[in-house]
């Protein structure tokens, strides 16, 4: 029986969205599609993807949570491939889940045996019917693949199985060639054909035109299995579906043999989004493909669609602030409907808005007047393409409102090399200009290279500063975290007394440098008795 789908109501998952207009006026006056079932192949097709192998244990996980996802049917594994692989499509096939389990079997008596010694209730079988792969690799004629494919569903079908039956290579295949084998696997008792575009070929139209023509030669329901060589997976699918296929073959997060199957998620939301047809519980994709992604080892690109980390996150001024008004303006629909989280991030696009919007959120009042300073210092800090996090964010947030207390500098660092390494003796030189304009260059070694910079500035502008204190921390434990530097320094001239540089900055050096020319500016101050 088909799960229920508890989480949001359709009709408020329909107020979550804004998809173009044009889908509709596309779709008008085509047959409204009723259903469409999915089945997940995840954990056979998925996991056979180089570098995945999963443990019983982990397809156990991956099965519940997709089970729980709303899956209509599982292809647990190909249980003819070994003993591992049967005991877990058995216990699969016994742990009562809503979704049926399946096995892959090609079309051969022992496979099939493999899996009614599971007591899964279907299996998917294939054989592959494209020329190139009936002479090249089966070394059959089309007649014995036919004979082949027939003898299996029948066989199945005696022994009680749910038969799905595949033509491998099915977009490369002759197409009155494939229909006459597929009216022979009906008549055999086959429950539904499967049409695979095993490496990725077809094209959406030919795609549509293909389904199109079956759809007129059978009556059992048509599947689809869509691999993604040429990016298409998901929109071939999708034309499957417009033209009649009511069964489609996914796996979370698009993973599968070389550039993966049609994603479970983005043929949903497609379905859903454009065509109204609820498949799955939406608001559970985000903890699945997470859950996927950690078991298998996979990991997911940024950009990918629906679950990607940078899926719902914005950084330039313009979108930031569109998102903040209205959050359709710059995305389809609202991140919770797939159950996942939209992201502002801080970076070197980020405008006024979006950094507003960040303290606004962390609750900190920052003057208006000092905005110019804060973008320029994140864009400095951001130019690489580092993310600013809240932690880094309040650090320099915190420095200008230091500078500002503590009142402008005079004397300035101009220039900065460091030479350092292993077994080399750190050394380093600066020009700085001092209060009247005059410049002034100096070289120093030290024990590394803070040390070395920071006793080349006491040589250029006074030697008898000494450094009290150092401290650097880290701000978020990351080896890319900006980091803070405050120093203490002593003037032995103007009665021993101390102050207190900082600053905030990605490179340590820099860092450093810039607290000490902070220090020596407060230093100044005091002597002029500011
Ligand atoms: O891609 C493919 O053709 C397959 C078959 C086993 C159906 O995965
Ligand atoms: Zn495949």
């Amino acid at each position: 029986m088909k799960k229920q789908q508890t989480s949001e109501s359709a009709k408020n998952l329909e107020k979550m969205l804004a998809v173009s207009h044009y889908n509709q006026l596309a779709l008008s006056g085509a047959d409204p599609i009723k259903e469409v079932e999915i089945f997940d192949t995840t954990l056979r097709d998925g996991e056979q993807a180089p570098g995945i192998a999963l443990s019983p244990e982990d397809k156990m996980r991956i099965a519940m949570a997709l089970d729980d996802l709303g899956v209509d049917i599982m292809e647990a594994g190909f249980a003819a491939s070994g003993e591992t692989e049967k005991d877990i499509i058995r216990e699969l096939a016994r742990s009562n889940l809503d979704a049926k389990i399946c096995s892959l079997a090609r079309a051969v008596r022992s496979d099939i045996d493999a899996v009614i010694d599971t007591g899964a209730g279907m299996v998917h079988t294939f054989i592959a019917t494209s020329a190139l792969h009936m002479e090249q690799k089966l070394k059959m004629t089309p007649e014995q693949v036919k004979a082949k494919a027939v003898e299996t569903v029948e066989y199945a079908k005696a022994h009680g199985l749910e038969v799905q039956f595949s033509c491998e290579d099915a977009t490369r295949s002759d197409l009155n060639f494939m229909k006459d084998v597929l009216k022979s696997v009906q008549e055999a008792g086959a429950d539904s054909v499967n049409i695979p575009d095993t490496v990725g070929v077809i094209i959406p139209r030919a795609m549509g035109y293909l389904i199109g023509e079956l759809r007129n030669t059978l009556r059992i329901p048509i599947s689809v299995h869509c691999h993604n060589d040429m990016g298409l997976a998901v929109a071939n699918t999708i034309a499957a579906v417009d033209a009649g296929a009511t069964i489609c073959h996914v796996c979370m997060n698009g993973i599968g043999e070389r550039a993966g199957n049609a994603s479970l998620e983005e043929v949903a939301v497609n379905l859903f989004a454009n065509y109204g047809i609820q498949t799955i519980d939406m608001s559970k994709i985000g903890q699945t493909s997470k859950l996927v992604e950690r078991v298998t080892g996979f990991n997911i690109a940024g950009n990918k669609p629906i679950v990607g980390k940078n899926a719902f996150a914005h950084e330039s001024g313009i979108h930031v602030h569109g998102v903040m008004i209205n959050s359709l303006t710059y995305e389809p629909f609202l991140p919770k409907m797939v159950g996942v989280d939209r992201a502002i991030v801080i970076g070197k696009h980020s405008g006024a808005h979006s950094v507003q919007g960040r303290l606004d959120a962390l609750g900190i009042k920052y003057p208006q007047e000092q905005m110019p300073e804060l973008l320029a210092m994140i864009k400095k800090i951001a130019i690489g393409g580092k993310e600013i996090d809240d932690a880094e964010l309040l650090a320099i947030v915190d420095n200008i409102m230091w500078k500002t207390s503590t009142g402008m500098g005079t004397v300035s660092l101009d220039e900065l090399t460091v030479l350092t390494g292993k077994n080399t003796t750190s050394t380093a030189v600066v020009t700085v200009t001092m209060t009247g304009g005059s410049k002034r260059t100096a070289a120093e070694t030290g024990v590394g290279p803070v040390d070395a910079a920071i006793n080349a500035i006491r040589k250029a502008i006074n030697d008898k500063i000494t450094m009290e204190e150092y401290k650097l921390s880290a701000i978020t434990g990351k080896s890319d975290s900006i980091c803070e530097v405050t120093v203490m320094i002593r003037n032995v001239q103007n009665d021993g007394a101390l102050s207190v540089g900082k600053a905030v900055g990605l490179d340590i050096v820099e860092t450093s440098v810039d607290a000490m020319m902070a220090a020596i500016n407060r230093d100044f101050a005091k002597q002029r008795n500011v």
